[in-house]
């Protein structure tokens, strides 16, 4: 794919998260003087951020290949055993989505990471017979939205946590410009804050939103990005100031024109938008948050004054949020 063209190889390519490299450069410099394999690490954060970016970045640095797959795609231990029975040593295995995995593959996990073995039952009824595997060492990266849908015990097994934030708009630009050259496409500074400006504090959209920004350009102008040329595309793609699209919108002025600003449930809100309550809350709400635009109570989620002045409407002073 040509987004892969994008992807920073190493953490010296690597923009923003300064805290998260600051600890990965420490571990992986230690695990390398020491000749081992790095500890499990556990990549969690809203989505779009850089985690699998970042898993083939620790692969890179600790010299040592990559296998990638996802908590979904892993069904039975069979899967895993194919799946952890090609490592070498030292090498990554990286699964998304792991909140994903079942029970059953959780349990069969545990030892894999712990003690690098692997016991699995082979053969059905009475000539079942449980095999145990040695593996080599090796790096399990797991990455979440949802940190808080691990198990316990999973989550416990990770050595090295990492939480990942929304960029500020800084390494966003930084990020656009850096994506920009590798298009080999010319862009002002300030269309490419304009872009980061609009991206949600994620470089998907800030990459996405570049190419769409490049198209635009080249067809409407001469394929250089000046502020002009990002404002009328960005324009047309309905991204406002604050790069809320039409589902963000929907969900704000559904919550503050039918439910008076909240409380409400994130179901009641899915049901009355048509979205998926696990997208609202995976993806569209913890940006709101961020901004400060809803806020979570025990009794559901309310739009705040910040919402009511950025759609135009007048928040209702009697209100308690
Ligand atoms: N492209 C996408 N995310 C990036 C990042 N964090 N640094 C550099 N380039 C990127």
């Amino acid at each position: 794919r040509f987004e892969q063209s994008l992807r920073p190889q190493f953490l010296s390519q690597y923009i923003g998260q300064e805290k998260v490299k600051d600890n990965l450069s420490i571990f992986i410099e230690a695990a390398k003087g020491r000749k081992e394999s790095l500890d499990h690490v556990l990549l969690y954060g809203p989505p779009g951020l850089g985690k699998t970016t970042l898993a083939t970045v620790i692969a890179n640095e600790m010299e040592v290949n990559v296998r990638m797959t996802s908590g979904p795609a892993i069904e039975r231990p069979g899967d895993l055993a194919a799946v952890v029975s090609s490592l070498e040593p030292g090498d990554v295995l990286f699964i998304d989505e792991i909140h994903r995995l079942n029970r059953a593959i959780e349990e069969v996990l545990y030892p894999a990471m712990e003690d690098f073995c692997l016991d699995i039952v082979v053969g059905k009824g009475p000539s079942a017979r449980s095999i145990r595997l040695d593996l080599p060492p090796f790096t399990l990266i797991g990455a979440t939205t949802r940190a808080g849908a691990l198990s316990a015990p999973l989550r416990d097994r990770f050595g090295v946590p990492l939480r990942l934030e929304y960029y500020e708009v800084e390494p966003l630009q930084e990020i656009v410009v850096r994506s920009a050259g590798l298009f080999d496409v010319s862009i002002v500074e300030q269309a490419a804050m304009e872009i980061a400006r609009r991206s949600r504090g994620t470089p998907r959209i800030a990459n996405r939103l570049l190419r769409r920004v490049r198209d635009y350009a080249q067809v409407r102008g001469d394929g250089n990005i000046t502020i002009q040329m990002a404002n009328e595309a960005l324009e047309m793609l309905q991204v406002d100031s604050h790069g809320l699209d039409h589902i963000d919108h929907k969900l704000l002025t559904g919550m503050i024109e039918r439910f008076r600003g909240g409380p409400v449930g994130v179901e009641t809100i899915s049901a009355s938008i048509g979205e998926e309550s696990v997208t609202i809350e995976d993806v569209y709400e913890p940006y709101l948050l961020q901004i400060g635009f809803i806020q979570r109570t025990p009794r559901g989620r309310v739009a705040t004054r910040l919402a009511y002045d950025h759609f135009g409407y007048v928040f209702p002073e009697h209100n308690d949020h």
